[in-house]
């Protein structure tokens, strides 16, 4: 279905070549002027100097012949050449009744489906979940989420950080622990347990402690690094020890992720990408594109029109350890050649950019990417305390994912049992749902790439820009929405009719806009487009629901008509927070 801006540049486009004039210049915009009008074209303004005639001569001849057109009400043409306009209460109930009907109220299918493969959330294996490891989920979920309804076909991978040093140290602390478990006997030939020989909380506590022996002891970091090498090289009894810990890990993330509404389709790691990586660089060495430099393998990624160094890509170190960089470019051959992705999207923190811009340049210039794959890095700024800071816990440690979603919910319980009546279990599970908004909206309403500041108070507000009062707006319209059947009003078959009052038209025109924002979030990855969306819907709502006496309303047929409006609305309002990784209560 067309965008309402379309249409109507269309019928304005039909206007400048009826008056003789190109139709080009018939693009029309949103008015910055809403107190004179609710669209505007400035094509007079631009064809001025082409038909050496005044700008207001050309707008009004437009105006004249647009005069009795069914989309407009009122075509001004006005000093010094805009064209002012107000589309017809009967176009703009037709637009919405065709979008009503229509498949994902109108939003176009793609003209090719592309793969796309989005990796976000890149949790560190046996390392809790901190609150930097938040805004990745959250983005990355939306982006997902915003992508498939745009029509494509997308894999969200969660990437692991499971290879490496760090696995290393965890089995060099539980060796010195547990000696005796078979793992480490170089004789064993049996099975190993099938159960792990310890629980996630002694894995997370195993991990920091081994990473600050080794940082003080270097014959333990030594131990450290032959035990990853072991490992890697494929140890028998290592790797037995190594799935328990992934398994433990991950059976924890997946609960952590859960509570968060964010699901993968695929549970990759670093390590899948591993044995890939040989195969890959014989590749890059045979096609002269990686060379020795001070003992390690590089690719040079620098190019001409770069205005600030671009240090080349570590492939593999002196000592023949591959790095992150190495595992990231395996893992985009695999994506590319066995899942046949069009389109690679990362979520990390800005900080990585480098790191993004070289792995992609080395991809392009290696041929591990065709011209036809696009490849984006979308980072995101800090997520701050109100003291400006990254985000902390009160006594300055790092803020665990789990406690912080604990302190939204624990505010929202209070609020929820302050406001109002409500069984001990309904308001538990109501604040989850509604804290899950709070930490969400919280974040997506930002431009990703922007640093923010968690306001806890702002953040569970029921009022202003947050998830909250999206919710409580949701709500709003269920409940009329059942009072209305408890009338005996049906929300089946009924119709929406012409707007009566300004307030009501105010939220048609909102509704009318949902295809051009959902196209416009998808194009730009940018769930911020939405969350303003929802935002200025939620305010033509209320705005509208405090004008007009809905329930009481006599006539049945306008009655019903506002009723179809509601659900319309709703029905925006719920796709777009779903979109966005949340949901809304029945009551609240
Ligand atoms: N595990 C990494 C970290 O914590 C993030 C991984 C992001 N994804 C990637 N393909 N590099 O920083």
């Amino acid at each position: 279905m067309k965008k309402i801006l379309d249409v109507i540049s269309d019928e304005m486009k039909k206007g400048f070549a009826a008056a003789g004039y190109d139709e080009e210049l018939g693009r029309v915009t949103l008015s910055n002027r809403p107190d004179l009008c609710e669209y505007q074209c400035n094509g007079a303004m631009a064809g001025a100097k082409k038909y050496k005639k005044a700008p207001l001569m050309i707008a009004s001849d437009v105006a004249e012949k647009l005069q009795d057109r069914q989309v407009f009400s009122e075509v001004n043409a006005v000093a010094p050449g805009f064209l002012n306009l107000k589309v017809s209460e009967e176009f703009l109930c037709g637009y919405l009744k065709e979008m009503k009907e229509a498949e994902k109220f109108g939003l176009e299918k793609p003209e090719k489906v592309r793969n796309i493969v989005i990796d976000y959330g890149g949790p560190n294996v046996a390392k809790p979940l901190h609150v930097g490891h938040l805004r990745s989920a959250i983005i990355g979920e939306s982006i997902k989420r915003i992508c498939r309804y745009a029509g494509h076909h997308v894999t969200g991978d969660v990437h692991l950080g499971d290879w490496g040093l760090q696995m290393g140290l965890i089995i060099t602390e539980l060796k010195k622990r547990q000696p005796h478990l078979p793992y480490f006997d170089p004789d064993f030939s049996g099975e190993y347990p099938e159960e792990a020989p310890f629980t996630v909380s002694e894995l997370e506590e195993i991990y920091p402690t081994a990473s600050k022996k080794s940082k003080e002891d270097a014959a333990y970091k030594e131990e450290a690094l032959e035990a990853t090498l072991k490992l890697q090289s494929g140890d028998r009894g290592y790797r037995a020890l190594w799935n328990h810990i992934i398994a433990v890990s991950v059976a924890d993330l997946k609960k952590n992720y859960a509570n968060l509404n964010v699901e993968f389709d695929l549970w990759k790691g670093e390590s899948d990408a591993d044995p890939i990586i040989p195969g890959m660089v014989e590749d890059m060495k045979k096609g002269g594109f990686a060379y020795e430099s001070e003992g390690a393998l590089v690719v040079d990624v620098k190019e001409e029109t770069d205005t600030k160094e671009i240090p080349p890509c570590i492939i593999l170190k002196s000592d023949g350890a591959a790095l992150y960089a190495t595992t990231d470019l395996a893992t985009i051959k695999d994506r590319v050649e066995n899942m046949h992705a069009d389109d690679l999207i990362y979520l990390t923190d800005k900080r990585q950019e480098m790191h993004f811009l070289q792995v992609f340049r080395t991809a392009r210039k290696t041929g591990l990417v065709g011209p036809e794959v696009t490849m984006r890095h979308i980072g995101f700024g800090t997520m701050n305390g109100k003291d400006g800071k990254p985000f902390k816990t009160r006594d300055g440690g790092v803020m665990r994912l789990e406690y912080l979603i604990d302190e939204i919910n624990q505010e929202m319980y209070r609020k929820i049992v302050e406001s109002r009546e409500v069984s001990e279990q309904e308001a538990r599970e109501t604040a989850k749902v509604i804290g899950l908004s709070a930490i969400k909206y919280g974040d997506l309403s930002n431009q990703a790439s922007k640093d923010y500041i968690f306001d806890i108070d702002r953040f569970t507000s029921f009022e202003g820009d947050t998830g909250p009062y999206i919710l409580y707006t949701i709500v709003r319209i269920k409940s009329i929405l059942n009072k209305y059947k408890e009338q005996g009003g049906c929300l089946e078959n009924i119709c929406l009719k012409e707007a009566v009052n300004g307030s009501e038209k105010a939220l048609m025109q909102e509704l009318a806009k949902c295809n051009t924002v959902l196209a416009n979030a998808y194009e730009e990855l940018a769930p911020h487009k939405i969350c303003a969306y929802i935002y200025d819907m939620a305010n033509a709502f209320n705005r509208f629901y405090h004008e007009t006496k809905i329930l009481t309303e006599e006539d049945a047929e306008r009655k019903a008509g506002w009723i179809a409006l509601l659900v319309l609305t709703r029905d925006v309002l719920e796709t777009c927070i779903d979109l966005l990784g949340f949901s809304a209560p029945e009551r609240m």
